[in-house]
């Protein structure tokens, strides 16, 4: 496996994806341990693409299905992070064991991750499982990215890791880069099979949010009664999961995830084309020229 570094350290590559050396042991461990069953939901991304939104409107959307918004019960979204209630595989629940505790989870058991598709079925094989992927345009991602870290290592916001951040990009090698590969498995496993892989777009979410939590709801098996619909609930989980009303929760402001990340590191401006504002002519070029190359002939469009 050669290896090379990162922002943070040392990087390995495992199946065509770039690893930290415990995120690779915990990947190692979901392929030997984990066993599927026929309802899981995986909600998956490449990092910085909106892995929170989607984890937050998927447990808006299934438990509305399960029917306890009207009760005394505070709503999940209250009482804890969209990573708490939606741990990644890789990262969380198979970092340090391949026979994690799996009995909290009910049907259908919700979870995440950053690992290519072709590396998430190797345990899942023919499982119907459905798996959601969300893809948001690079630039903004690369942008994210940089805020991310440089919130992570508690420095002020640097330009000098920006370009780090653009190189990494660029040749791929980046903590589960390359990005182009991991959208690609998941756009072309999407195309094989519509029925359990739903391809969803960070922009598409922004522009036309209701259509979109409509087509995810369809999808999760659980679509919206006419009822529902003219009740406003669209309406109510959209605001439920916009970004000023999580990051303005309690346990969003305060609260610290189970790796002792701030939950608020998460939150930041959520906006479509905020890249314009730091990157510059050169560094879109460069970033243009790759995207004409890696996604030529996908049918996938940026
Ligand atoms: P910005 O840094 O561009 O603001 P991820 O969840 O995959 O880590 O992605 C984080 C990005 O999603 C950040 O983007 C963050 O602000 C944005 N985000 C988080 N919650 C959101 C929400 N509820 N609605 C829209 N965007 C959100």
């Amino acid at each position: 496996l050669p290896s090379t570094n990162d922002f943070l350290g040392k990087l390995y590559n495992y199946q065509g994806c770039w690893y930290y050396p415990n995120t690779l042991q915990g990947v190692l461990n979901f392929q030997k341990g984990f066993k599927p069953q026929e309802t899981d939901i995986i909600l998956a991304s490449y990092p910085k693409s909106g892995t929170t939104w989607l984890k937050a409107l998927t447990v808006a959307l299934l438990e509305r299905s399960k029917n306890s918004s009207s009760s005394d019960v505070p709503h999940p979204l209250q009482s804890d992070n969209p990573h708490g209630l939606v741990p990644f595989l890789e990262t969380n629940l198979y970092l340090n064991t391949s026979t994690p505790d799996l009995t909290k989870f009910s049907s259908p058991r919700l979870f995440s991750t950053h690992m290519p598709l072709h590396t998430l079925k190797v345990p899942f094989k023919d499982s119907p499982c459905k798996i959601v992927y969300v893809c948001r345009n690079v630039k903004d991602v690369l942008v994210s990215q940089w805020y991310f870290r440089c919130a992570y290592l508690q420095k002020e916001v640097d330009k000098s890791l920006l370009e780090t951040s653009l190189d990494s990009l660029c040749s791929g090698v980046g903590y589960f880069g390359p990005f182009w590969e991991n959208v690609l498995s998941y756009w072309r496993g999407s195309l094989e099979d519509t029925e359990h892989v739903l391809f969803m777009r960070y922009e598409e979410m922004k522009s036309e949010p209701a259509a979109q939590v409509k087509r995810l709801a369809e999808f999760l098996g659980c679509p919206f009664t006419e009822e529902e619909e003219e009740g406003g609930s669209v309406d109510k989980i959209l605001e439920l999961c916009s970004l000023r009303s999580l990051s303005s929760m309690e346990i969003n402001k305060t609260g610290k995830s189970s790796n002792n990340m701030h939950n608020s590191i998460f939150f930041r401006k959520g906006e479509v084309g905020d890249s314009k504002n730091h990157l510059t002519p050169e560094m879109e070029n460069k970033i243009d020229m790759i995207i004409k190359e890696k996604y030529n002939g996908s049918g996938l469009i940026f």
